[in-house]
């Protein structure tokens, strides 16, 4: 069977569980591409030993050569280095967008076709600057937060108030950091909005968890930081490109106008499909919510 081809840029603890929920839910063969291409090499062939038990069809190929990658449907771009001690915003940020970009230089002439979604951090500066280097329509060049930061807050929502994960809606949206807003008045468990089974304090200890979910991992972690969700959260998002449902999503996207907010990515709901960032969703928000959200995107155009 023919399967669509993703490819993994960096084949960290993201990019090698975001393989492996590709392949175990049978979405696409993946190349995982890594400068150290030993790494990439062996968590690709440790992958594929895993076939016989999982029964999954597609293949995992480990490379350091972008001409491995050509003809992929979707590159996910999660290479990229963290802030170690003594680095500022700015030394971070040069490392990283030089990273973005020799990503693009290698992957973009082997995949001309293809949709890029960036996770590497800080996401929102990443997936703007990446934009701006790429030249591509802004369908095809988007950014994995929201998904992650609103899988956080369905859990917090579901610890709360018992519902199950599948019966909550809900959205996070706004910055995938400081300036993320989750949308507390918007949300339900059980059809039920969350303002009538939630005490503004218990809303408030919510958001607080959605907010700083990534912070505890790392806190609990010591070494690194959160990897399983945000690697299901790339899942979820590819899944629904190649098997599109018109679910809304929240996804880091270019604004024009939208929410009276123009020429920057952002999260904000939309939906996905086979070519991309089909549409942006305008939820009607109340003017502290786009208060809110306007001064996220202040502050990420300010980081640019
Ligand atoms: C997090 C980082 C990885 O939210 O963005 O966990």
């Amino acid at each position: 069977m023919a399967y669509p081809k993703v490819t993994i840029v960096g084949a960290g603890n993201v990019g090698a569980n975001a393989g492996l929920l590709l392949a175990c839910k049978n979405l696409a063969d993946v190349v995982l591409i890594d400068v150290a291409d030993g790494v990439a090499k062996g968590k690709a062939l440790d992958l594929m030993h895993m076939r016989s038990n999982e029964q999954f069809g597609p293949t995992i190929l480990g490379t350091g050569d972008y001409s491995d990658t050509a003809g992929s449907n979707i590159v996910v771009v999660t290479a990229g280095v963290p802030r170690k001690p003594g680095m500022t915003r700015e030394d971070l940020l040069k490392v990283n967008s030089g990273i973005v970009r020799s990503v693009l230089e290698g992957a973009l002439p082997a995949s001309p076709d293809a949709l890029f979604i960036f996770v590497t951090n800080p996401l929102d500066v990443m997936t703007n600057l990446a934009f701006d280097i790429a030249c591509l329509p802004k369908q095809r060049l988007f950014g994995m937060g929201g998904v992650l930061d609103t899988a956080r807050f369905i859990h917090a929502i579901s610890q709360k108030t018992g519902a199950e994960p599948a019966q909550i809606e809900a959205l996070v949206i706004g910055a995938h950091g400081e300036g993320m807003l989750p949308l507390p008045r918007l949300a339900t468990a059980n059809g039920t909005p969350l303002p009538e089974l939630l005490s503004a304090e218990e809303i408030e200890t919510i958001t607080s968890k959605t907010i700083n979910g990534g912070a505890a991992v790392v806190e609990l972690l010591q070494t690194g930081s959160a990897f399983y969700a945000p690697a299901s959260s790339i899942a979820r998002m590819v899944e629904e490109i190649l098997k599109p449902t018109g679910r809304v999503l929240s996804v880091c996207a270019r604004l024009e106008g939208e929410y009276g907010i123009d020429g920057i990515h952002m999260c904000v709901p939309a939906v996905l499909g086979r070519s991309g960032v089909e549409r942006i969703v305008e939820l009607e928000l109340n003017d502290e919510e786009l208060d809110r959200l306007r001064a996220a995107a202040d502050s990420i155009k300010a980081q640019l």
